[in-house]
């Protein structure tokens, strides 16, 4: 084992899938216990049975969209764990088109999922990490740290206000709860296999840029930004906040 979160409790957003899911799976295979958040009660207990059902796991469903959603995901993780050490933000969707094409609707469920979304769980869990002298981990992006075609302008923006605001409450919440985030490249997760390649014209050429994307040339396993988050959440990270960590392959790097 790389890491012992033995009974730390941890709530993990958008842990259904993906990242989200790789997240959950490496910090119970730690030892933490994991509160798991989906959208949905339905999709929360259905990852929660693939997750193994075990007595270390709580449900804390709900739409990350809402400060209210937010407030109830949070308070189901706190309730059910008896407290809370860590947050993993990974609730996100992630879609793109020409400015020309993006009506508010769409910029508003991108910013209220990614950023407010991100926000608001950190803003109800504070006084729960405040107490264990936790700590927080978003997920951003390196659309974050850089203007990225493919992911669209709304992404970038979403996800920028993420590393940018994960600087800010670093400074706020310093020294009590350290506040950092990943930026991870291309990964192989439904946001990018089922909503991006699959749906292209072309889905080979389509998998074969994002392999091109980085200059490591492949797309990366959820496991791989997992482990980073756990990294950043340890004690082996205690002098580390307000970083932004790239997981990219080298695509943030430069030309
Ligand atoms: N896949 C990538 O290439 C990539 C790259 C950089 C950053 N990210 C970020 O990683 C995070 C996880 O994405 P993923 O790739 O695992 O995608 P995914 O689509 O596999 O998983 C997204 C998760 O977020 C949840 N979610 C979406 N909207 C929600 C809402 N309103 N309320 C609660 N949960 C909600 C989904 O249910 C799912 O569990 C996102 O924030 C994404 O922006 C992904």
């Amino acid at each position: 084992m790389r890491f012992d979160f033995t009974d730390k409790r941890v709530l993990v957003t958008g842990g259904t899938r993906g990242i989200g899911r790789a997240t959950a799976e490496a910090f119970l295979e730690a030892g933490a216990r994991v509160a798991v958040n989906g959208r949905t009660p339905a999709s929360t207990s259905s990852a929660i049975a693939a997750l193994g059902s075990g007595a270390r796991l709580v449900s804390a469903p709900g739409d990350v969209a809402t400060a209210s959603g937010c407030k109830a995901i949070v308070d189901a993780a706190i309730e059910g764990l008896g407290g809370l050490d860590m947050l993993v933000n990974s609730a996100g969707v992630g879609d793109s088109g020409p400015i020309e094409e993006i009506d508010e609707a769409f910029w508003d469920e991108m910013l209220a999922v990614n950023l407010k979304g991100t926000f608001f769980c950190i803003r109800w869990a504070l006084g729960a990490l405040r107490e264990s002298k936790g700590n927080i981990v978003n997920v951003a992006s390196d659309a974050g740290l850089m203007g990225d075609v493919g992911s669209g302008t709304v992404y970038c923006a979403s996800k920028g206000g993420v590393v940018n605001m994960t600087r800010a409450m670093a400074l706020e919440l310093a020294p009590d709860v350290r506040v950092n985030c990943v930026c991870p490249g291309y990964v192989d997760t439904d946001m990018v296999r089922r909503d991006g390649i699959d749906r292209a014209a072309d889905p080979l050429a389509a998998e074969r840029a994002l392999i091109d994307y980085a200059p490591l040339k492949r797309i990366a396993a959820p496991s791989e930004i997992a482990t980073s988050i756990l990294y950043m959440a340890s004690d082996d990270a205690r002098f580390v906040t307000g970083a932004a960590f790239q997981i990219d392959g080298g695509s943030t790097a430069g030309q």
